[in-house]
């Protein structure tokens, strides 16, 4: 009865304070000064405190601080909210779905008027969101879509199942599938289960392969090819290595040959590569797939190790996600509009018929990845500037 009255006295100060709000970034807000955060859980929470001091607070939560990308989507994300005005609670959840819940929570303690997430795991955020949105935050999904909830806005993204396509792609063209008389072998290092992203990597690479495994020129000596059978737990460069030696060592005797590991994403390619360096004898190229453009696989991908990686331009990821996250936070509800007005130098599509969560067709705002090979990486990456070479020759990136 007290929590209800709690809830009930929160949603009516949301709702008086929202009136209130007239507000992108900058401008005058509903929006609070920052509580500490408390021990309380969210049952227990008091009413949160929104004083209208003016700020307008956006919650960025992110997976993790394992991968490269997330640290530079977040540090992206952040210094352009501040750059408009915001006040950005930042926080990476060491891919525990509790962790992310909590850092949510804090969030919305904070004043967050919006919410920017990128699930650890898809379908476990419904209830917090919830309470979100009843208090009258904006959620947009980030990078991963936010499963089985009606609390997400929109979802900004790249086109997804293109990245399994332009992996799958590789494969053909490297080993002439299309062409090709005798059979050769392919084993697959798949994504996160609980990231509704790794579906659509695998359903692009292997809608692409089909024909080809379908009439044999093309096969899996391990017979492991479906989504669970392959896949790996967070991203795990540890767990895709063990996974790949442990099929090497059981599947692929001295003087039989195998000619391409696709791997979802650079952190499995990582893994794929040192079990290939470590548990693989014969002396042929095997091609081996990414996604990314993390640092060690640029250095891989020069070095030879790797064969490609789908490289995603992080920062249009978020220069989408601060247009539209300030554009919703004003009241606004764009479309394809957004895209049409706001000059951008580089392709996005707007999609409001693929990203089905169970509970609602997500508007999507979707970017083009690129496959980036041995061949075009000087032209595409450093010759563009998103990457360069100190004197040393270390390779950074820049944009
Ligand atoms: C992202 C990839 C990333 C992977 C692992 C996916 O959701 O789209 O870019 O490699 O998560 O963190």
């Amino acid at each position: 009865m007290q929590n209800k009255k709690i809830r009930l006295f929160s949603l009516l100060l949301s709702i008086t304070l929202l009136t209130l709000t007239f507000t992108a970034c900058g401008q005058a807000s509903s929006t609070p000064a920052a509580e500490e955060p408390t021990e309380q859980t969210q049952e227990e929470a008091k009413p949160i405190s929104r004083p209208d001091d003016g700020r307008t607070v956006v919650g960025v939560s992110m997976p993790d601080r394992f991968l490269e990308r997330w640290n530079i989507d977040g540090a992206f994300l952040k210094a352009q909210f501040e750059n408009d005005g915001c006040d950005v609670v930042l926080r990476y959840a060491n891919n525990l779905i509790d962790t992310q819940i909590k850092d949510i929570r804090e969030m919305i303690s904070q004043g967050a008027d919006l919410l920017v997430v990128t699930a650890v795991d898809g379908t476990a955020l419904s209830s917090v969101l919830e309470d979100a949105r009843s208090q009258g935050i904006k959620i947009l999904a980030y990078d991963r879509l936010i499963m089985e909830t009606d609390a997400v806005d929109y979802y900004v993204s790249f086109d997804n199942y293109k990245v399994g396509v332009l992996q799958a792609n590789f494969i053909i063209a490297e080993l002439g599938l299309k062409t090709a008389e005798t059979s050769q072998t392919i084993e697959f290092v798949t994504g996160d289960p609980v990231d509704n992203n790794a579906r659509y990597f695998y359903n692009g690479a292997m809608d692409t392969l089909k024909p080809y495994l379908d009439s044999g020129i093309l096969t899996v000596p391990s017979g492991q090819s479906g989504f669970f059978e392959t896949a790996t737990a967070q991203w795990s460069p540890d767990i895709a290595q063990q996974r790949l030696q442990i099929i090497l060592n059981s599947y692929y005797p001295r003087g039989t040959r195998l000619d391409a590991v696709l791997c979802a994403n650079d952190s499995t390619a990582l893994g794929a590569t040192r079990a290939l360096a470590a548990d693989y004898s014969e002396k042929n190229h095997v091609i081996v797939t990414g996604q990314d453009g993390d640092i060690a696989n640029i250095y891989n991908i020069l070095n030879g190790t790797q064969s490609m990686t789908v490289y995603k331009q992080l920062k249009q990821e978020s220069i989408v996600t601060v247009s539209l996250g300030k554009a919703i936070i004003s009241g606004e509800m764009p479309e394809e509009d957004l895209i049409s007005e706001s000059g951008w130098d580089f392709d996005c599509s707007y999609n409001t018929e693929d990203y089905n969560n169970g509970n609602k067709v997500v508007p999507s705002y979707l970017l083009r990845p690129i496959a980036i090979t041995a061949v075009n990486i000087e032209k595409e990456l450093f010759e563009t500037g998103y990457y360069q070479r100190n004197s040393g020759g270390l390779i950074y990136a820049t944009k």
